[in-house]
Protein backbone atom coordinates (compact mmCIF):
# COMPACT_ATOMS: atom_id res chain seq x y z
CA UNK A 1 0.00 0.00 0.00
CA UNK A 2 1.71 3.54 -0.85
CA UNK A 3 1.53 6.43 1.22
CA UNK A 4 0.39 4.65 3.91
CA UNK A 5 1.29 5.64 7.86
CA UNK A 6 0.50 2.77 10.28
CA UNK A 7 1.18 4.15 13.89
CA UNK A 8 1.28 2.10 17.26
CA UNK A 9 1.72 2.93 20.93
CA UNK A 10 2.69 0.14 23.38
CA UNK A 11 -1.03 -1.43 25.04
CA UNK A 12 -1.05 -0.77 28.24
CA UNK A 13 -1.02 -3.38 31.21
CA UNK A 14 -4.81 -2.81 32.80
CA UNK A 15 -3.43 -3.61 36.35
CA UNK A 16 -4.09 0.16 36.94
CA UNK A 17 -6.28 2.78 35.21
CA UNK A 18 -3.73 5.09 32.48
CA UNK A 19 -1.79 7.50 34.34
CA UNK A 20 0.14 10.30 32.35
CA UNK A 21 3.12 8.55 30.88
CA UNK A 22 0.28 6.45 28.68
CA UNK A 23 -1.85 9.24 28.31
CA UNK A 24 1.65 11.37 26.21
CA UNK A 25 2.56 7.94 23.92
CA UNK A 26 -0.83 7.89 22.87
CA UNK A 27 -1.56 11.67 22.23
CA UNK A 28 1.94 11.79 20.15
CA UNK A 29 -0.18 8.89 18.26
CA UNK A 30 -2.54 11.21 17.51
CA UNK A 31 -0.88 14.59 16.47
CA UNK A 32 0.87 12.23 14.53
CA UNK A 33 -2.60 10.82 12.94
CA UNK A 34 -4.32 14.28 12.60
CA UNK A 35 -1.00 15.85 10.90
CA UNK A 36 -0.86 13.12 7.98
CA UNK A 37 -4.71 12.50 7.84
CA UNK A 38 -4.32 16.14 6.52
CA UNK A 39 -1.40 15.68 4.12
CA UNK A 40 -3.83 12.91 3.00
CA UNK A 41 -2.40 9.47 3.71
CA UNK A 42 -3.76 6.63 4.33
CA UNK A 43 -3.20 6.19 7.97
CA UNK A 44 -4.17 3.50 10.64
CA UNK A 45 -3.33 3.98 14.44
CA UNK A 46 -3.54 1.40 16.58
CA UNK A 47 -3.54 1.58 20.72
CA UNK A 48 -5.29 -0.99 23.43
CA UNK A 49 -4.66 -3.33 26.15
CA UNK A 50 -2.35 -5.80 27.23
CA UNK A 51 -4.60 -7.78 29.54
CA UNK A 52 -3.06 -11.35 30.41
CA UNK A 53 -0.44 -12.01 32.88
CA UNK A 54 0.62 -12.52 36.51
CA UNK A 55 0.63 -8.84 37.42
CA UNK A 56 -3.08 -8.45 35.81
CA UNK A 57 -4.33 -11.51 38.24
CA UNK A 58 -2.70 -10.58 41.30
CA UNK A 59 -4.74 -7.06 40.71
CA UNK A 60 -7.51 -8.30 40.11
CA UNK A 61 -7.41 -10.62 43.26
CA UNK A 62 -6.59 -7.69 45.14
CA UNK A 63 -9.69 -5.75 43.76
CA UNK A 64 -11.96 -8.84 44.32
CA UNK A 65 -13.44 -9.16 41.20
CA UNK A 66 -12.96 -11.78 38.47
CA UNK A 67 -10.91 -11.13 35.58
CA UNK A 68 -12.78 -10.82 32.99
CA UNK A 69 -14.91 -7.84 34.82
CA UNK A 70 -11.72 -6.36 36.06
CA UNK A 71 -10.38 -5.97 32.31
CA UNK A 72 -13.30 -4.92 30.76
CA UNK A 73 -13.36 -2.21 33.50
CA UNK A 74 -9.88 -0.97 33.13
CA UNK A 75 -10.11 -1.09 29.40
CA UNK A 76 -13.92 0.94 29.47
CA UNK A 77 -11.31 3.25 31.57
CA UNK A 78 -8.33 3.66 28.66
CA UNK A 79 -11.20 4.05 26.23
CA UNK A 80 -12.32 6.97 28.83
CA UNK A 81 -9.37 8.92 28.80
CA UNK A 82 -8.44 8.41 25.28
CA UNK A 83 -11.91 10.38 24.46
CA UNK A 84 -11.45 13.12 27.05
CA UNK A 85 -8.50 13.56 25.29
CA UNK A 86 -9.67 13.65 22.01
CA UNK A 87 -7.77 11.14 21.00
CA UNK A 88 -8.98 9.08 17.56
CA UNK A 89 -7.73 5.56 16.63
CA UNK A 90 -8.43 2.96 14.43
CA UNK A 91 -9.00 0.41 16.87
CA UNK A 92 -8.77 -0.76 20.45
CA UNK A 93 -7.25 -3.80 20.13
CA UNK A 94 -7.63 -5.96 23.81
CA UNK A 95 -5.27 -8.97 23.83
CA UNK A 96 -8.15 -11.12 26.00
CA UNK A 97 -10.04 -10.80 22.55
CA UNK A 98 -11.15 -14.15 21.05
CA UNK A 99 -9.58 -12.91 17.57
CA UNK A 100 -6.18 -11.97 18.91
CA UNK A 101 -5.96 -15.22 21.11
CA UNK A 102 -6.96 -17.74 18.02
CA UNK A 103 -4.08 -16.33 16.18
CA UNK A 104 -1.76 -15.99 18.56
CA UNK A 105 -2.14 -19.74 18.86
CA UNK A 106 -1.89 -19.97 15.05
CA UNK A 107 1.51 -18.41 15.12
CA UNK A 108 2.71 -20.75 18.05
CA UNK A 109 1.60 -23.32 15.94
CA UNK A 110 3.49 -22.78 13.04
CA UNK A 111 7.13 -21.53 15.29
CA UNK A 112 6.62 -24.77 16.24
CA UNK A 113 6.54 -26.61 13.50
CA UNK A 114 9.57 -24.50 12.12
CA UNK A 115 11.29 -26.10 15.08
CA UNK A 116 11.79 -22.79 16.78
CA UNK A 117 10.46 -24.13 20.10
CA UNK A 118 11.86 -26.50 22.26
CA UNK A 119 11.43 -27.75 25.65
CA UNK A 120 13.82 -27.50 28.18
CA UNK A 121 14.55 -25.98 31.12
CA UNK A 122 14.57 -22.12 31.69
CA UNK A 123 16.64 -20.35 34.71
CA UNK A 124 16.91 -16.30 35.21
CA UNK A 125 15.81 -13.73 37.36
CA UNK A 126 12.43 -12.45 36.85
CA UNK A 127 11.00 -8.58 37.51
CA UNK A 128 7.39 -9.00 38.14
CA UNK A 129 6.67 -5.41 37.39
CA UNK A 130 8.14 -5.67 34.14
CA UNK A 131 7.12 -9.13 33.16
CA UNK A 132 11.04 -9.42 32.08
CA UNK A 133 14.36 -11.62 33.42
CA UNK A 134 17.14 -9.48 34.00
CA UNK A 135 20.84 -9.67 33.55
CA UNK A 136 22.92 -8.85 36.44
CA UNK A 137 24.15 -5.61 34.50
CA UNK A 138 20.52 -4.80 35.01
CA UNK A 139 20.29 -4.77 38.52
CA UNK A 140 21.71 -1.84 41.21
CA UNK A 141 21.61 -3.06 44.84
CA UNK A 142 20.05 -5.96 43.41
CA UNK A 143 16.81 -4.64 42.46
CA UNK A 144 15.27 -3.55 39.17
CA UNK A 145 15.72 -0.32 38.48
CA UNK A 146 12.48 0.23 36.42
CA UNK A 147 10.34 -0.89 39.88
CA UNK A 148 13.05 -1.08 42.47
CA UNK A 149 11.99 -4.84 42.82
CA UNK A 150 14.15 -7.61 43.85
CA UNK A 151 13.65 -9.77 40.90
CA UNK A 152 12.38 -13.90 41.63
CA UNK A 153 14.62 -16.59 40.84
CA UNK A 154 12.54 -18.21 37.90
CA UNK A 155 13.49 -21.77 37.26
CA UNK A 156 11.19 -23.88 35.29
CA UNK A 157 10.31 -26.54 32.66
CA UNK A 158 9.45 -24.53 29.98
CA UNK A 159 9.40 -23.98 26.17
CA UNK A 160 12.10 -21.78 24.89
CA UNK A 161 11.95 -19.91 22.09
CA UNK A 162 15.40 -19.93 19.88
CA UNK A 163 15.96 -15.87 20.08
CA UNK A 164 20.36 -16.50 20.48
CA UNK A 165 20.20 -17.62 16.47
CA UNK A 166 18.47 -14.03 15.37
CA UNK A 167 21.43 -11.92 17.40
CA UNK A 168 23.40 -11.02 14.01
CA UNK A 169 20.87 -10.57 11.76
CA UNK A 170 19.39 -8.30 14.29
CA UNK A 171 22.37 -6.29 14.88
CA UNK A 172 22.52 -6.23 11.10
CA UNK A 173 19.09 -5.03 11.01
CA UNK A 174 19.55 -1.93 13.34
CA UNK A 175 22.54 -0.61 12.37
CA UNK A 176 21.84 -0.53 9.17
CA UNK A 177 18.58 1.35 9.97
CA UNK A 178 16.70 -1.12 8.16
CA UNK A 179 15.12 -1.29 11.53
CA UNK A 180 15.36 2.42 12.72
CA UNK A 181 15.94 3.19 16.27
CA UNK A 182 15.36 7.35 17.61
CA UNK A 183 17.02 8.90 19.11
CA UNK A 184 20.37 7.44 18.56
CA UNK A 185 21.28 7.18 21.89
CA UNK A 186 18.76 4.51 22.50
CA UNK A 187 19.84 2.74 18.86
CA UNK A 188 23.11 2.88 20.44
CA UNK A 189 22.17 1.06 23.87
CA UNK A 190 20.46 -1.14 22.28
CA UNK A 191 23.51 -2.29 19.83
CA UNK A 192 25.43 -2.15 23.05
CA UNK A 193 23.23 -4.83 24.42
CA UNK A 194 23.45 -6.92 21.32
CA UNK A 195 27.48 -7.55 21.92
CA UNK A 196 26.47 -9.92 24.68
CA UNK A 197 24.92 -13.49 23.33
CA UNK A 198 21.24 -13.53 23.07
CA UNK A 199 19.80 -16.34 25.35
CA UNK A 200 16.53 -18.05 24.06
CA UNK A 201 13.86 -17.39 26.05
CA UNK A 202 11.19 -18.75 27.95
CA UNK A 203 7.78 -18.45 26.22
CA UNK A 204 5.61 -20.80 28.70
CA UNK A 205 4.17 -20.23 32.45
CA UNK A 206 3.25 -23.04 34.70
CA UNK A 207 2.01 -21.26 37.44
CA UNK A 208 0.11 -17.69 35.46
CA UNK A 209 -4.02 -19.16 34.39
CA UNK A 210 -4.66 -15.69 32.85
CA UNK A 211 -3.10 -16.43 29.25
CA UNK A 212 -3.25 -17.64 26.20
CA UNK A 213 -2.87 -21.88 26.33
CA UNK A 214 -0.25 -23.03 24.10
CA UNK A 215 -2.05 -25.04 21.43
CA UNK A 216 1.05 -27.87 21.74
CA UNK A 217 0.97 -28.21 25.36
CA UNK A 218 -2.90 -26.79 26.95
CA UNK A 219 -2.37 -26.55 30.55
CA UNK A 220 0.66 -23.99 30.09
CA UNK A 221 -0.14 -20.49 29.00
CA UNK A 222 1.95 -18.33 26.68
CA UNK A 223 5.03 -15.66 28.05
CA UNK A 224 3.01 -12.21 27.89
CA UNK A 225 5.24 -10.33 25.93
CA UNK A 226 4.94 -13.07 22.83
CA UNK A 227 0.78 -12.74 23.35
CA UNK A 228 1.49 -8.92 23.59
CA UNK A 229 3.78 -8.43 20.18
CA UNK A 230 1.74 -10.05 18.38
CA UNK A 231 -1.26 -7.19 18.81
CA UNK A 232 0.18 -5.47 16.13
CA UNK A 233 -0.41 -7.49 13.73
CA UNK A 234 -3.18 -9.19 15.22
CA UNK A 235 -4.99 -4.68 15.49
CA UNK A 236 -4.87 -4.95 11.75
CA UNK A 237 -7.30 -8.22 11.90
CA UNK A 238 -4.56 -10.57 10.69
CA UNK A 239 -5.53 -14.06 12.19
CA UNK A 240 -1.66 -15.63 12.18
CA UNK A 241 -1.24 -16.93 8.34
CA UNK A 242 1.94 -15.92 7.70
CA UNK A 243 1.64 -16.12 3.91
CA UNK A 244 -0.37 -13.09 4.35
CA UNK A 245 0.85 -10.03 6.11
CA UNK A 246 -1.95 -7.60 6.74
CA UNK A 247 -2.61 -4.87 4.70
CA UNK A 248 -1.06 -2.01 6.88
CA UNK A 249 2.22 -3.96 7.28
CA UNK A 250 4.90 -3.26 8.46
CA UNK A 251 4.50 -0.70 11.07
CA UNK A 252 5.54 2.62 9.85
CA UNK A 253 6.27 3.39 13.58
CA UNK A 254 6.32 2.23 17.21
CA UNK A 255 5.44 4.57 20.39
CA UNK A 256 6.86 4.03 23.43
CA UNK A 257 9.18 4.85 25.99
CA UNK A 258 12.93 3.62 27.19
CA UNK A 259 11.39 0.96 29.47
CA UNK A 260 10.43 -1.01 26.73
CA UNK A 261 12.76 -0.63 24.03
CA UNK A 262 15.03 -3.53 24.21
CA UNK A 263 12.22 -6.19 23.94
CA UNK A 264 11.04 -4.15 21.11
CA UNK A 265 14.21 -4.31 19.76
CA UNK A 266 14.57 -8.15 20.10
CA UNK A 267 12.57 -10.36 20.94
CA UNK A 268 9.99 -8.57 18.62
CA UNK A 269 11.65 -8.37 15.67
CA UNK A 270 13.38 -12.04 16.06
CA UNK A 271 9.60 -13.47 16.41
CA UNK A 272 9.10 -11.53 13.04
CA UNK A 273 12.06 -12.94 10.66
CA UNK A 274 10.98 -16.08 12.39
CA UNK A 275 7.53 -16.05 10.91
CA UNK A 276 9.51 -14.55 7.61
CA UNK A 277 7.57 -11.49 7.93
CA UNK A 278 8.62 -8.16 7.44
CA UNK A 279 10.27 -5.72 10.19
CA UNK A 280 8.62 -2.45 11.73
CA UNK A 281 10.61 0.72 10.34
CA UNK A 282 11.25 2.78 12.84
CA UNK A 283 11.22 2.71 16.74
CA UNK A 284 10.57 5.90 18.44
CA UNK A 285 11.49 6.41 22.22
CA UNK A 286 10.15 9.27 24.23
CA UNK A 287 11.56 10.47 27.47
CA UNK A 288 9.71 9.96 30.77
CA UNK A 289 7.47 12.26 32.93
CA UNK A 290 8.74 12.89 36.28
CA UNK A 291 6.59 14.71 38.74
CA UNK A 292 8.71 17.84 40.77
CA UNK A 293 11.82 15.86 40.06
CA UNK A 294 11.01 12.08 41.00
CA UNK A 295 9.52 9.33 39.15
CA UNK A 296 5.74 9.57 39.02
CA UNK A 297 4.80 6.49 41.43
CA UNK A 298 1.47 5.62 43.32
CA UNK A 299 3.66 4.80 46.60
CA UNK A 300 5.49 8.32 46.52
CA UNK A 301 1.44 9.79 46.07
CA UNK A 302 2.54 12.14 43.60
CA UNK A 303 0.61 10.56 40.82
CA UNK A 304 -0.70 13.58 38.10
CA UNK A 305 -3.91 11.59 36.32
CA UNK A 306 -4.94 12.56 32.55
CA UNK A 307 -8.29 13.27 33.63
CA UNK A 308 -7.55 15.65 36.20
CA UNK A 309 -5.36 17.54 34.09
CA UNK A 310 -8.50 17.52 31.42
CA UNK A 311 -10.93 18.38 33.73
CA UNK A 312 -8.62 21.60 34.57
CA UNK A 313 -7.51 22.60 31.85
CA UNK A 314 -9.45 21.37 28.77
CA UNK A 315 -8.91 18.65 26.29
CA UNK A 316 -6.58 21.10 24.21
CA UNK A 317 -5.20 22.65 27.19
CA UNK A 318 -4.16 18.79 28.70
CA UNK A 319 -3.31 18.64 25.34
CA UNK A 320 -0.96 21.40 25.07
CA UNK A 321 0.66 21.30 28.21
CA UNK A 322 1.93 17.51 27.87
CA UNK A 323 2.92 18.21 24.00
CA UNK A 324 4.89 21.45 25.08
CA UNK A 325 6.59 19.65 28.08
CA UNK A 326 8.76 17.11 26.65
CA UNK A 327 11.71 17.59 24.35
CA UNK A 328 12.71 14.98 21.86
CA UNK A 329 14.07 11.97 23.44
CA UNK A 330 13.87 13.63 26.79
CA UNK A 331 12.40 13.47 30.05
CA UNK A 332 9.54 16.28 30.77
CA UNK A 333 9.28 17.14 34.80
CA UNK A 334 5.89 18.41 35.51
CA UNK A 335 3.95 19.76 38.48
CA UNK A 336 0.94 21.43 39.09
CA UNK A 337 2.20 25.01 39.53
CA UNK A 338 4.28 24.64 36.71
CA UNK A 339 0.86 23.32 34.61
CA UNK A 340 -1.03 26.54 36.18
CA UNK A 341 1.67 28.95 35.06
CA UNK A 342 2.20 27.45 31.24
CA UNK A 343 -1.26 27.47 30.61
CA UNK A 344 -2.23 30.97 31.94
CA UNK A 345 0.88 32.49 30.46
CA UNK A 346 0.98 30.45 26.88
CA UNK A 347 -3.08 29.71 26.37
CA UNK A 348 -5.22 32.36 28.56
CA UNK A 349 -2.46 34.98 28.04
CA UNK A 350 -0.37 34.42 24.35
CA UNK A 351 -2.97 32.63 22.08
CA UNK A 352 -5.96 33.81 23.71
CA UNK A 353 -5.42 37.09 24.22
CA UNK A 354 -3.63 37.57 20.84
CA UNK A 355 -6.75 36.50 19.26
CA UNK A 356 -9.32 38.39 21.31
CA UNK A 357 -7.75 41.79 21.34
CA UNK A 358 -7.14 41.43 17.22
CA UNK A 359 -10.26 40.72 16.59
CA UNK A 360 -11.83 43.32 19.17
CA UNK A 361 -9.09 46.02 17.09
CA UNK A 362 -10.77 44.64 14.16
CA UNK A 363 -14.27 45.10 15.19
CA UNK A 364 -14.79 48.61 13.12
CA UNK A 365 -12.21 48.02 10.18
CA UNK A 366 -13.18 44.77 9.43
CA UNK A 367 -9.97 43.16 7.69
CA UNK A 368 -9.96 39.47 5.84
CA UNK A 369 -6.73 37.79 6.36
CA UNK A 370 -4.52 35.83 3.67
CA UNK A 371 -5.19 32.47 3.37
CA UNK A 372 -2.27 31.03 4.72
CA UNK A 373 -0.96 27.39 4.29
CA UNK A 374 1.06 25.85 7.41
CA UNK A 375 5.26 26.37 7.76
CA UNK A 376 7.38 23.44 5.73
CA UNK A 377 10.23 24.13 8.64
CA UNK A 378 7.32 23.32 11.32
CA UNK A 379 6.28 20.13 9.17
CA UNK A 380 9.72 18.79 9.19
CA UNK A 381 10.04 18.92 12.98
CA UNK A 382 6.69 17.00 13.61
CA UNK A 383 7.85 14.51 10.76
CA UNK A 384 10.71 14.40 13.39
CA UNK A 385 8.61 14.22 16.06
CA UNK A 386 10.01 17.35 17.74
CA UNK A 387 6.48 18.43 18.89
CA UNK A 388 7.48 20.39 21.98
CA UNK A 389 10.45 22.02 19.48
CA UNK A 390 7.55 22.75 16.94
CA UNK A 391 5.37 24.00 19.48
CA UNK A 392 8.05 26.49 20.57
CA UNK A 393 8.52 28.16 16.92
CA UNK A 394 4.87 28.20 17.10
CA UNK A 395 4.93 30.28 20.03
CA UNK A 396 7.83 32.51 18.97
CA UNK A 397 4.79 33.63 16.48
CA UNK A 398 2.42 34.43 19.11
CA UNK A 399 4.61 36.27 21.45
CA UNK A 400 6.14 38.06 18.22
CA UNK A 401 2.38 39.02 17.40
CA UNK A 402 1.80 40.22 21.18
CA UNK A 403 4.38 42.39 21.74
CA UNK A 404 4.11 44.22 18.00
CA UNK A 405 0.42 45.11 19.19
CA UNK A 406 1.99 46.87 21.67
CA UNK A 407 4.92 48.38 19.67
CA UNK A 408 2.75 49.46 17.05
CA UNK A 409 0.43 50.79 20.10
CA UNK A 410 -2.38 49.26 17.34
CA UNK A 411 -5.66 50.42 19.52
CA UNK A 412 -4.16 54.35 19.19
CA UNK A 413 -3.56 53.62 14.81
CA UNK A 414 -7.11 51.97 14.58
CA UNK A 415 -8.38 55.63 15.70
CA UNK A 416 -5.30 58.04 14.50
CA UNK A 417 -4.17 56.49 11.27
CA UNK A 418 -6.74 53.15 10.00
CA UNK A 419 -4.97 52.81 6.75
CA UNK A 420 -1.56 51.98 8.55
CA UNK A 421 -3.73 49.74 11.31
CA UNK A 422 -5.82 48.00 8.44
CA UNK A 423 -1.76 46.90 7.06
CA UNK A 424 -0.68 45.94 10.71
CA UNK A 425 -4.27 43.75 11.26
CA UNK A 426 -4.10 41.91 7.75
CA UNK A 427 -0.66 41.11 8.55
CA UNK A 428 -2.07 39.82 12.41
CA UNK A 429 -4.85 37.82 11.19
CA UNK A 430 -3.06 36.05 8.52
CA UNK A 431 -0.38 34.71 10.96
CA UNK A 432 -3.10 33.75 13.68
CA UNK A 433 -4.45 31.80 10.18
CA UNK A 434 -1.07 30.22 10.05
CA UNK A 435 -0.92 29.57 13.84
CA UNK A 436 -3.94 28.04 13.51
CA UNK A 437 -3.29 25.59 11.04
CA UNK A 438 -0.26 24.63 12.10
CA UNK A 439 -1.85 23.99 15.49
CA UNK A 440 -4.85 21.51 13.86
CA UNK A 441 -2.91 18.46 14.45
CA UNK A 442 -1.84 18.88 17.94
CA UNK A 443 -4.99 21.29 19.45
CA UNK A 444 -7.71 20.58 17.02
CA UNK A 445 -10.65 22.07 18.51
CA UNK A 446 -9.00 24.96 19.62
CA UNK A 447 -7.61 25.63 16.06
CA UNK A 448 -10.85 25.50 14.36
CA UNK A 449 -12.64 27.76 17.00
CA UNK A 450 -9.85 29.88 15.81
CA UNK A 451 -10.63 30.03 12.20
CA UNK A 452 -13.75 30.52 12.94
CA UNK A 453 -13.75 33.48 14.67
CA UNK A 454 -11.47 35.30 12.59
CA UNK A 455 -14.15 34.09 9.43
CA UNK A 456 -17.21 35.75 11.74
CA UNK A 457 -15.06 38.69 12.41
CA UNK A 458 -16.03 37.88 16.97
CA UNK A 459 -14.05 37.04 19.41
CA UNK A 460 -14.92 34.25 21.93
CA UNK A 461 -12.99 33.49 25.32
CA UNK A 462 -10.81 30.01 23.92
CA UNK A 463 -8.77 29.61 27.37
CA UNK A 464 -10.60 31.45 31.04
CA UNK A 465 -7.62 31.48 32.87
CA UNK A 466 -7.01 29.10 35.64
CA UNK A 467 -5.98 29.60 39.59
N1 LIG B 1 2.17 -3.93 28.27
C1 LIG B 1 3.47 -3.48 28.05
C2 LIG B 1 3.67 -3.07 26.59
C3 LIG B 1 3.39 -4.12 25.57
S1 LIG B 1 3.55 -3.52 23.95
C4 LIG B 1 3.58 -4.83 22.97
C5 LIG B 1 3.77 -2.28 28.94
N2 LIG B 1 2.71 -1.61 29.42
S2 LIG B 1 2.78 -0.32 30.38
O1 LIG B 1 1.43 -0.09 30.82
O2 LIG B 1 3.75 -0.48 31.39
O3 LIG B 1 3.16 0.88 29.45
C6 LIG B 1 4.49 1.25 29.21
C7 LIG B 1 4.49 2.47 28.31
O4 LIG B 1 3.69 3.53 28.90
C8 LIG B 1 5.84 3.13 28.11
O5 LIG B 1 6.61 2.50 27.12
C9 LIG B 1 5.41 4.52 27.70
O6 LIG B 1 4.91 4.51 26.40
C10 LIG B 1 4.30 4.80 28.67
N3 LIG B 1 4.79 5.30 29.95
C11 LIG B 1 4.62 4.70 31.17
N4 LIG B 1 5.19 5.49 32.13
C12 LIG B 1 5.74 6.59 31.59
C13 LIG B 1 6.23 7.82 32.09
N5 LIG B 1 6.42 8.04 33.38
N6 LIG B 1 6.51 8.79 31.20
C14 LIG B 1 6.24 8.64 29.86
N7 LIG B 1 5.74 7.53 29.36
C15 LIG B 1 5.73 6.36 30.13
O7 LIG B 1 4.93 -1.98 29.13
Amino acid sequence: MKNKFYITTPIYYVNDKPHLGHAYTTLVADVLVRYFKLKGEKVFFLTGTDEHGAKIEKAAKEAKKSLREFCDEKAEQFKKAWANLNISYDKFIRTSDKEHIEAVQNVLKVLFNKGLIYKGTYEGLYCPGCEQCKTKEDLIDGRCQEHKLEPELMKEESYLFKLSLFQDILKEKIESDELEIIPKERKKEVLSFLKKPLQDISISRQKVKWGVPLPFDQKLTLYVWIDAFLNYLTGLGWKGDVKEAPDFWPADLHLMSKDILRVHATIWPALLLALGLPLPKRIFVHGYFTIDGQKMSKTLGNVIWPDEIVEKFGADGARYLLLSNMSFGKDGDISWQKLNEKYNADLANGLGNLLSRTIKLNETLSVQPENQESISDLCKLIEELKFKEALDQIWQKINWANKHIEEKQLWILTKDNPQEAQKILKELLSLILQVAECLLPFIPETAQKIKEQIRENNSQILFPRVK
